[in-house]
């Protein structure tokens, strides 16, 4: 037991758009008794850390990263946890696969995340996000959040006690840093089949619509107000534009990908050029969904 401290991860190994350096140390959490040496252990390294799910959302520079990755704790199964009136309450660790938690409670006949389907990455990384598609996101079933941070230790947060909005979430206490461990969601009962079928329904979307299968980190900006970046970057002419190994997505133009042997630099030098060009043909300033790591 106890945190175990290993050197130099490689953020290419760890992130979905499979590029970028390598970080001073990858902190893994066995158990979560150990996370009261964690702040300890970041002090000692002298990096910030970084919660690291599936790294489905991540956009990691080149070379050396002043960073502390954190893994979490293998994830135990769901588990339901209360009854009130038609609503479920389940529970889950941070460390679980979203797809996998989605299959979990369609099998238990629970409903209320189907439009989360297709979503990649895992739970916890859903919930620091507050990732969401097609009208909902986890911030409309979240009941309350099990948190991690230096000043108050593990602790349960209400839905009042954090906001939420489109890709954000934020405890309401701020702190130096917290982790997502782990959450509650409301879910309702409906039939197996009429959750597997709206399941599929938005997997069938996503796929006509989406390069699923691409080495990518989603959407890379986010949707302007009442607007659509992918329709923007297709209109400035950026569906299919490429530089070296890294090219917006043929089938989503708000879809980054990388072709084989991208480097973050050709997708930072993609993404200037995509933000001033549609700043020039639209006269608005896209801002980046993914995050740029560190
Ligand atoms: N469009 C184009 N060209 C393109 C792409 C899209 O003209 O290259 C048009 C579409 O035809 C449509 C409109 O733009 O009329 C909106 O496109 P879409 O329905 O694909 O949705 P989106 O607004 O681009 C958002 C989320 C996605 C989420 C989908 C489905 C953001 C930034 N994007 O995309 O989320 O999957 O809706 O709900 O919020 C992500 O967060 O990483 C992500 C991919």
């Amino acid at each position: 037991m106890g945190l175990k401290v290993l050197p130099g991860p490689s953020m290419q190994q760890r992130t979905t758009l499979r590029l970028g350096g390598t970080a001073t140390a990858e902190i893994v959490v066995g158990h979560v008794n150990d996370l009261d040496e964690l702040p300890g252990a970041l002090e000692k390294l002298g990096v910030p850390p970084l919660m690291l799910g599936k790294g489905s959302n991540l956009l990691a520079r080149d070379g050396e990263l002043p960073l502390a990755l954190v893994r979490v704790p293998e994830p135990a199964k769901p588990e339901i946890v209360g009854f009130s009136g038609d609503r479920v309450t389940v529970r889950a660790d941070a460390g679980m696969g979203l797809p996998a938690f989605l299959s979990w409670v369609a099998s238990k006949g629970l409903a209320g995340m189907e439009g989360l389907s297709g979503i990649p990455g895992t739970i916890g990384g859903a919930v620091a996000m507050n990732a969401g598609s097609y009208g909902t996101d986890m911030s409309r079933v979240m009941r309350r959040v099990l948190l991690f941070s230096p000043c108050c230790g593990l602790r349960w947060a209400d839905r009042e006690d954090v906001l939420t909005g489109y890709r954000h979430f934020a405890p309401r206490t701020v702190d130096e840093w917290f982790l997502v461990m782990g959450v509650e969601v409301d879910l309702k009962e409906d039939s197996r089949e009429a959750i597997k079928s709206r399941m599929a329904e938005t997997m069938n979307t996503k796929r006509a619509s989406q390069p699923l299968e691409a080495w990518s980190a989603g959407c890379v900006f986010k949707n302007p107000q009442a607007n659509s970046a992918g329709r923007l970057l297709d209109e400035a002419g950026f569906r299919g534009r490429q530089l070296g190994g890294m090219a917006f997505s043929e089938r989503h133009a708000n879809f980054l990908v990388n072709t084989g042997g991208g480097t973050s630099a050709d997708a930072l030098a993609l993404i200037a050029e995509a933000q001033s060009a549609v700043s020039r043909t639209h006269g608005i300033d896209l801002e980046l969904e993914v995050k740029v790591i560190p």
